[in-house]
């Protein structure tokens, strides 16, 4: 079978797109094999492309049966035929009622035998082989579909922002260093040798100055760039949904957002009721032992130190009289579990950080617990009660400092919902985390005296009752900054900004940042700020986390085109690569 030229030839529908209605239609599809059944005097070929599959049969002549028995999976035909009710529908099908009855198959292109199969759904494919054939991967339905879901919330975001008022500017891609907490990528300067440009990990301080420019509402899609260590939700090159208002307050922010999300949502069919729950920073470590908490799977973490106060079990009790607290959580009918079970979770719990998990159960009346002989028996059980555990459940205990024993049981409560099926991937929990800490603490290293840091970049504003704070205890600082968060994934961070220059100085002393240092950085933005700049704020949501989200892939890697691997590489194209020393000789650079 010779490859034939497209020619003229035009098709007159796409692979999912005849219905019964057009049985006796004349038409032409074009795609690609998606696979062949031969069945000796005919031969059916499914026909694909990016809207579906229609199922083709040869059976009309010997010399196009022929040819159908030559196509492999991945060559490239043109069919032309009548459309035809088909004897067994595929009620699975969009096209499952009909068949094309094929008059001739041409031969736009053969493929070589791809490494793997794109029509087995289940078959699993090695990561790395995927991100290396992108281009077949990408022919996979499943990616298919995510790809085109990704179109349409970003087509939606659009839309929405622009019936709202706001405008898409974009910002430069060659830009000067903006902190958002990773390392910068570095483009050198040609034309200036010793000079570099940082690839922007946002597009933080133009937007701000976008706002004292007097444009109001702003918004971009926009590539950000930032050198850190990469998880499945973090990629290096990754896009946000950025925008900044003038006048803005959190509630303008966020009934801003909300109804964004609740549309984006309805792409899958799904409600985002409103308005989304507010819960402070505090309240999330302290309840869920995380700054993202997950709320479907419920299992609280409470503080049950009033039970271990007057106990024997000195070590518990040694915590509480030393200010730290014993807190636990509660999982429902987790009393079956095997002693095994019960060892994983204490090796995790050390792993997260705890010193120890001490587990307690009413398993049909009798109270059991690793720390029976040692708490006794009044004790555990009045640690049950108060933490809420019936008979049938388990309690999982630690003591010490308050975060890092609320982080360690948080991270064991996932693992623990996980376990138990409690995270219902069609469920959906919005909410906000408000009232972050302004500084973290960083501790030193090797001489290095330890530090304070922003938590989410210098240019947010404290809340206004903590401004006096910033002079005299700014551990104990909260910002106006937010995040979005939803099923316990990040998916969105913002803040009111500080548009008083002398706050904006006072920030950048508390982060240890000079005034020379300020000037050559963000001297230019600092200049900004003394003229008339507006009361403003914003916010950038994740757009590769939302589309996983919305799709159901655990991974950002599955709804991005062309994904760089967990080391940073793109291994379809080979990034990145050595370069010629002509260019390192043009740019006055020398590779080590
Ligand atoms: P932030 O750093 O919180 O805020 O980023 C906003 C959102 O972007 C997503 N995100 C990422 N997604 C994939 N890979 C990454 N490496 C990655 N890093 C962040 C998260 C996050 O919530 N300039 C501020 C926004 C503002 O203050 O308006 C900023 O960049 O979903």
């Amino acid at each position: 079978m010779d490859i034939s030229p497209l020619g003229t030839l035009a098709r007159t529908h796409t692979a999912g797109q005849l219905t019964a209605q057009d049985v006796g239609k004349d038409v032409v599809l074009l795609g690609w094999v998606h696979r062949t059944r031969d069945l000796g005097p005919f031969v059916f070929v499914d026909l694909r492309d990016r809207h579906g599959l229609t199922q083709v049969v040869a059976r009309n002549n010997d010399s196009l049966v022929a040819d159908a028995k030559r196509l492999r999976a991945e060559f490239v035909i043109a069919v032309l035929g009548t459309v035809v009710r088909r004897e067994s529908p595929n009620p699975k099908m969009s096209t499952g009622e009909i068949e094309v009855d094929a008059r001739e198959i041409r031969l736009l292109n053969d493929a070589k035998v791809p490494p793997f199969s794109i029509s087995n759904e289940d078959a699993t494919v090695a990561e790395e082989m995927r991100l290396k054939y992108r281009y077949l991967d990408l022919r996979r339905p499943r990616m298919q579909h995510n790809i085109a879901l990704r179109h349409k919330a970003t087509m939606e975001i659009r839309k929405y922002f622009d019936e709202n008022g706001f405008l898409e500017i974009e910002t430069p891609m060659l830009a000067k260093s903006t902190p958002e907490g990773a390392r910068d990528y570095l483009v050198p300067s040609r034309v200036h040798p010793g000079e570099f440009y940082a690839l922007p990990q946002s597009p933080q301080i133009f937007k701000q100055i976008l706002m004292i420019s007097g444009m109001d509402r702003y918004f971009q899609i926009v590539k950000c760039f930032r050198d850190e260590d990469l998880r499945a939700d973090r990629q290096p090159e990754f896009t946000q949904v950025d925008l900044e208002i003038c006048f803005a307050t959190e509630d303008l922010v966020f009934s801003t957002i909300e109804p964004l999300m609740e549309r984006l949502m309805a792409l899958i069919g799904k409600p985002a009721p409103r308005p989304f729950s507010r819960m402070p920073y505090s309240e999330a470590i302290a309840t869920y032992g995380s700054d993202k908490p997950d709320l479907r799977p419920g299992m609280e973490i409470r503080d049950v130190s009033a039970a271990f106060a007057e106990s024997t079990f000195t070590v518990f009790q040694d915590v509480v009289a030393f200010g730290g607290e014993v807190r636990g959580f509660v999982v429902k009918g987790g009393a079956k579990y095997s002693r095994k079970d019960l060892d994983e979770l204490v090796d995790l719990a050390k792993q997260q950080g705890a010193s120890g998990l001490v587990w307690a159960r009413n398993a049909a009346g009798a109270i059991q617990s690793s720390a029976l002989k040692a708490a006794g028996e009044a004790t555990i059980r009045q640690a049950l009660e108060s933490a809420g555990a019936a008979e049938g459940d388990l309690l999982l205990l630690a003591a010490g400092a308050h975060e890092p024993t609320a982080k360690a049981l948080g991270a064991l409560r996932l693992h623990v919902a996980k376990k138990e099926n409690l995270l219902d991937p069609d469920r959906f929990e919005f909410l906000w985390v408000v009232d972050f800490p302004m500084f973290e603490w960083q501790a030193g290293e090797g001489g290095v005296p330890g530090r304070y840091e922003f938590m989410h970049h210098p240019f947010t504003a404290p809340l206004e009752s903590d401004a006096p704070l910033l002079e005299t205890d700014q551990g104990r600082a909260r910002a106006r900054a937010y995040d979005l968060v939803l099923n316990g994934s990040e998916i969105a961070g913002g803040s009111i900004r500080i548009h008083d220059q002398a706050i904006q100085r006072l920030i950048f002393k508390l982060l240890q940042i000079s005034d020379e240092e300020a000037r050559s950085r963000f001297g230019f933005f600092l200049d900004a700020l003394e003229y008339g700049t507006p009361p403003h704020g914003g916010i950038a949501l994740g757009l590769d986390r939302i589309v996983a989200i919305l799709g159901r892939e655990p991974s950002i890697r599955d709804v991005i085109a062309f994904p760089k691997t967990a080391q940073a590489q793109d291994l379809m194209a080979g990034a990145p690569s050595t370069v010629d020393d002509k260019q390192l000789r043009e740019l006055k650079l020398k590779a080590l």
